[in-house]
């Protein structure tokens, strides 16, 4: 038995957490985010990979049985050949679940223009997990995407909140409701972006719905563990989140507060 892992390039993942622990507070947690690795976003298929199989085993070997990639780019790039070629040597009753089918599979239900638009990294984006997923669920829907190949950077130095930040995040959503005119739903595909919804949302003509994936995982994970008890047996329940990280614990505890609420004690770890 174990905490419920959740990982993150970086900080992003917290976002996700912050939902986790509102919504299911009795479980126990262990978020790792790679901070000396991050960003994701813009690294290739192979490296993004390796990289989340490394952070997933070692989530794994402190004891978690379900591990939540709370990070788009590697549910894009990883979470698939995780399931499929890596957890039947590793562990076959461990389980890896990620954010963007959760995302896709009710995202359709938002819209009425039937135009919906992703924002994300250049790896999600270019991975096409948003339209195909969308799809499966909702074939009436167009999905527009747009790669924001900074914001990650920007958010976790800070300069999001500068006049250049601003620019570059307002040149972004232009691009991106300048491929269709009746886009009324934006997903923010990655996790690091929660932190910029409301200005995102100022940004914006009035009616266009911006949706974080937080709460959206967070029914995901609860109906996953009513529907799976077996697995929802193997997660302790007594309410405590630790956090790792591969980059300085100061900077982290530091910088965590952006994301989720409450003191961030971190430990350093070698990936
Ligand atoms: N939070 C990650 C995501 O959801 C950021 C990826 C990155 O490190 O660029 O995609």
């Amino acid at each position: 038995m174990g905490p419920i892992g959740v990982f993150d390039s970086g900080y992003g993942g917290l976002t996700i957490l912050s939902d986790f622990r509102k919504r299911l507070p009795e479980y126990d947690y262990l978020y790792l985010g790679d901070n000396a690795r991050a960003p994701y976003g813009t690294r290739s298929f192979d490296v993004v990979y390796e990289f989340t199989l490394q952070a997933v085993n070692e989530l794994f070997d402190r004891g978690c049985e379900l591990v939540i990639l709370a990070c788009n780019t590697a549910s894009a790039k990883a979470l698939r050949t995780i399931q499929q070629n890596d957890l039947p040597n590793i562990d076959p009753k461990k389980r890896v679940l990620g954010v963007i089918r959760p995302s896709a599979e009710i995202i359709g239900q938002f819209s009425k223009t039937n135009n919906i638009g992703v924002l994300a990294t250049p790896g999600t984006v270019s991975s096409d997990s948003y339209p195909v997923e969308i799809k499966k669920f909702s074939p009436q829907c167009n999905v527009f995407q747009h790669a924001c190949p900074l914001w990650v950077t920007l958010i976790e130095s800070n300069e999001h909140l500068s006049h250049a930040g601003k620019e570059f995040i307002l040149k972004d959503v232009e691009a991106l409701m300048a491929m269709k005119k009746d886009i009324d739903t934006i997903v923010l595909g990655c996790t690091h972006y929660p932190v910029l919804k409301g200005y995102i949302e100022s940004l914006l003509p009035e009616g266009v719905n911006v949706v974080s994936q937080g709460s959206i995982v967070t029914d995901s994970l609860a109906d996953y563990l009513l529907r799976h008890p077996w697995i929802d047996s193997k997660c302790t329940k007594n309410g405590t989140v630790s956090f790792l990280t591969s980059e300085s614990t100061a900077e982290f505890n530091l910088n965590a507060s952006k994301y989720i609420e409450g003191i961030v004690n971190s430990t350093h770890i070698s990936l």
